[in-house]
């Protein structure tokens, strides 16, 4: 009999014959919405399963599934896995790191250029039939090009970002992170670290791609939104709960920044509907790795963790190794 495994949401049916040649695969094709007890009734039996970064995984959730031994996370980011719970279950964790890096770059310049330029509020603008003449303000946003871009966050998408500012579009780049970057990774992302408050004070763009934690909940609020220039933009592709986003909401009704980008929110799927009330934003659902072949590359790479390890031993990118040792 083949090992059981679960994979929580719908996903590409490819991936499911790949895993299926390996596992018995108890799948939610139908992508349903599972509550938490849902969850783990359907994880009843299985070593491993493939989850998203919906599916929360603590100590509870493990403690009902003893035999659980793999979550492979379709996804960069696992603030939905209890880690320190895992590994005291020796259950392995595992995510999907560098197949998103330039996808997830692309998509936080490309928020920052539709940001910057007011390209939401100009294309609605058009739909509802107001365009009738030229003006010469009409949606006069700020540059990119020849701006400061302050990335608050410098792992592997933060530098993305970084390269795509500075050599693409001339910005200079600043950054702040909890550790500096070593001096050739500064210059080949042409970056120079500086404090968050002096980021804050001076980019004309800042970009969010820190991971989110209890010590990263509200980086951004409302006392940061008053350090940033009136003219700055703020966009954020790195987790809901990173920015407060009532704080938020409130800055950019009040001029305190001229716009923000947001691919993620508090509470998301659901999120504060004030941001619904200001035109000065641009709202992504959670998109940012959402390229067909990343997409493709990411589910691959879960497949890939959840076959290395049941079936040989070994993930390719484990998040807590420690909890495969015996
Ligand atoms: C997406 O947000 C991811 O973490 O991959």
């Amino acid at each position: 009999m083949k090992p059981q495994i679960l994979v929580t949401r719908a996903v590409f049916p490819e991936v499911i014959a790949r895993l299926s040649q390996h596992f018995e695969v108890a799948s939610n094709q139908s992508d349903e919405l599972w509550t938490k007890a849902e969850l783990i009734e359907k994880l009843k039996g299985k070593v491993g399963a493939f989850t998203n970064g919906s599916d929360r995984i603590d100590a509870e959730v493990l403690d009902a599934n003893p035999q659980l031994k793999i979550c492979a996370n379709m996804a960069v980011g696992y603030n939905n896995f209890d880690v320190d719970a895992m590994t005291a279950h020796k259950v392995l964790a595992t995510n999907t790191p560098d197949v998103l890096t330039e996808t997830t770059a692309d998509f936080g310049f490309a928020l920052l250029m539709a940001t910057a330029r007011r390209m939401t509020e100009s294309e609605i603008y058009l739909r509802q039939g107001k365009w009738t003449k030229w003006s010469y303000d009409m949606f006069a946003g700020s540059d990119i090009h020849g701006s400061t871009l302050g990335i608050l966050g410098m792992g592997r998408i933060g530098q993305g970002i970084a390269k795509r500012g500075a050599h693409g579009f001339g910005m200079k780049v600043i950054y702040h992170n909890r550790s500096r970057l070593d001096a050739a990774t500064e210059a080949e992302c042409k970056a120079h670290y500086v404090s968050k408050e002096e980021l804050l004070k001076t980019a004309d763009h800042v970009v969010l791609v820190l991971p989110y934690s209890p010590a990263s909940h509200h980086t951004i609020g409302a006392a940061e939104l008053a350090q940033m220039k009136p003219s700055a933009t703020l966009v954020n592709i790195a987790r809901g709960g990173i920015v407060d986003d009532a704080a938020l909401a409130k800055a950019l009704r009040e001029g305190r920044i001229a716009a923000a980008g947001l691919d993620v929110f508090e509470g998301e799927p659901k999120f504060n509907t004030d941001l619904l009330t200001v035109p000065n934003v641009v709202l992504t659902p959670h998109i940012a790795s959402s390229s067909v072949p990343t997409r493709m590359a990411m589910a691959n790479l879960a497949a890939d963790n959840l076959i290395g390890f049941l079936l040989k031993g070994k993930a390719l990118t484990p998040i807590n190794p420690s909890a495969a040792q015996a």
